[in-house]
């Protein structure tokens, strides 16, 4: 069934959502969402969202902050552009409705977080993701040019490989004509042409076993664009957030905010002892590579399954205030954090790299933009900066709306691709063909492919992807497609990029670190 469209919207998180209603003004608006529209990592964001807006602060230090954490492989022009557009877009969500707490002298009250010089996160206490998720959702919904297409997955982009075409990755001028999407409901493959496509799927998370991200950040979109012979890029770049609740048993772990530690909160060992002095004159807020990487060792050297957080030195009042969603969860498992230690563990959270795009969000295949965690814009670098990434979300959905809406009217979307043809496929005999693969791979990636690397552990975990890769393929090739066999099939070639770009990279460098090279990039140039 063909469904034709002005814009095409994959996502429904911070990027996906200020897009769509910037350019509903220009044309018909499709959100596809794959799940319920509220199922987002924007939805679970705690800390806040970066800018510069104290009297103290300045744009050259947020720049120079966003710089040091991305050991210097940002793109400088990039990092200005963002965080010089910070104040527009900060006031762009307020306009919206997005409720920042303020302080009794009316400024924003404002958070700091690891490798920040200035408390800078403006934030809504420890739920500010949940308040800018509801408040865009609320004006998507207002908007009678947008239409919401919930549990809808997006299997593939259409591009002239569908019009039976030859496509290689060198192949000039590949043009993006919209998307395989299926409605889950219904089984129905949608054919959704559209004249603007905009992939807006967020993060990678779940490839690995112990993760914040929810189950929806599988990847899809990166592998959709490599697949559709886009270009790629910092992968190897993964993040792990230090401080996640440790509660093996449940997954995606429930994040204990950073904002905590910009607050007072003390990292400790399980002899009580604080450990951050042995690794950065920052402490527990220095940037999350060195913290996350600090307790990894802490966690081996020891022996230990966690380390803790402890807050308890701080107002009981205050801290329930602050931080009323981190002290409910925890309570419900037995810890009141005003009076115990919060024991923690570090947990993948967040990809630096992703769909490579120029500064206004254009990726390399024509009339297909990114926007949000899924996009590489040079931003981050090696590290992101706490609390940049709902900014750079915002910014580049800005930015890739005011590109897109050029020519709009006068464009017109390629009518001759054919619908999905589902012939010579079956159901899958067995489920347990795609659970156990699902697993198999988080662990390897886990194992191998974790905050400290090796040429040995890279190599393993390429080996043991080869299998599953064959496997996947085979059953992909002859079944009806469901949601869980296409998100296997792009978490593999998800795991596949990271592996790939981590093994071409000879260094150590921000998230990147190996034993085999143990030498970071930064400690080269000061040698020099
Ligand atoms: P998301 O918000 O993840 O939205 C992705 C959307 O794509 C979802 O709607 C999903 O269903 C949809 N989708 C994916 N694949 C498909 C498909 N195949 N078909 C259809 N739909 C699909 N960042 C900060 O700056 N500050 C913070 O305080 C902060 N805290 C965080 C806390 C947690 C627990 C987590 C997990 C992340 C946090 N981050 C934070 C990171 C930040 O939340 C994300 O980077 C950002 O929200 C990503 O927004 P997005 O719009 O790119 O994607
Ligand atoms: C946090 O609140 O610690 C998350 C901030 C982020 O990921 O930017």
């Amino acid at each position: 069934m063909k469904i034709e469209t002005d814009f095409l919207v994959l996502g429904s998180g911070i990027a996906g959502l200020s897009y769509a209603l910037k350019v509903a003004d220009y044309g018909k608006v499709i959100i596809v969402s794959k799940n319920d529209i509220h199922e987002t990592n924007t939805n679970y964001a705690q800390g806040g969202i970066a800018s510069v807006t104290a009297q103290t602060d300045n744009f050259e230090k947020h720049i120079n902050d966003t710089i040091i954490a991305g050991s210097g492989v940002n793109n400088p022009e990039v990092v200005r552009m963002v965080v010089e557009s910070g104040p527009a877009q900060i006031k762009q969500l307020i306009d919206w409705g997005v409720n920042f707490d303020i302080e009794d002298d009316g400024s924003y009250s404002l958070a700091r977080e690891g490798g920040h010089s200035e408390g800078r996160i403006l934030h809504c206490k420890d739920y500010t993701g949940k308040e800018i998720q509801q408040t865009l959702i609320d004006r998507v919904k207002e908007n009678p040019n947008i239409t919401i297409l919930e549990s809808h997955f997006a299997i593939d982009i259409l591009t002239q490989h569908h019009l039976g075409k030859v496509i290689k990755r060198n192949t000039p001028n590949i043009e993006c004509f919209g998307a395989y999407v299926i409605d889950l409901d219904s089984r129905t493959i949608l054919t959704i042409l559209a004249k603007r496509t905009m992939i807006a799927t967020g993060g990678i998370g779940s490839i690995y076993q112990t993760t914040t991200n929810p189950t929806v950040a599988t990847g899809d979109g990166i592998a959709m664009v490599y697949r559709a012979k886009g270009q790629i890029e910092n992968m190897e770049f993964m993040q792990f957030h230090p401080t996640s609740l440790y509660d093996p048993n449940t997954r995606p772990s429930f994040l204990i905010s950073e904002a905590m530690r910009g607050y007072g909160a003390v990292l400790k060992n399980r002899y009580m002892e604080e450990f951050m002095h042995k690794y950065d004159d920052r402490l527990s807020l220095a940037p999350r590579d060195i913290v996350a990487r600090a307790i990894d060792h802490e966690l081996k050297a020891k022996g230990h399954d966690f380390v803790y957080l402890d807050v308890t030195h701080k107002d009981a009042e205050e801290t329930k205030k602050r931080f009323p969603n981190i002290y409910k969860r925890c309570l419900e498992k037995g810890i009141d954090i005003t009076k115990d230690l919060i024991p923690v563990v570090p947990a993948a959270h967040y990809a630096c790299g992703g769909i490579k795009v120029d500064i206004n969000g254009q990726s390399t295949i024509k009339n297909l933009f990114a926007a949000g965690e899924v996009a590489s814009t040079g931003l981050h670098g090696a590290n992101r900066l706490a609390s940049n990434s709902l900014l750079e979300g915002i910014v580049y959905a800005d930015r890739a709306a005011k590109h897109s809406i050029n020519n709009i009217e006068q464009d017109k979307v390629c009518e001759n691709i054919p619908d999905w043809d589902k012939s010579g496929t079956s159901w899958p005999e067995e489920r347990v063909l795609i659970t156990q693969s699902y697993k198999e791979l988080q662990m390897i990636l886990n194992s191998y492919v974790g905050i400290v690397r090796s040429n040995l552990r890279l190599e393993r975990a390429l080996r043991r992807m080869e299998i599953i890769y064959q496997e996947t393929e085979e059953l992909y090739k002859k079944s009806i497609l469901s949601k869980k066999l296409c998100e296997l099939r792009n978490m593999i070639n998800v795991g596949f990029l990271i592996i790939k770009m981590a093994q071409k990279r000879k260094e150590s460098c921000g998230l990147h670190y190996s034993l085999d090279y143990p030498e970071k990039r930064n400690d080269k140039k000061k040698s020099q």
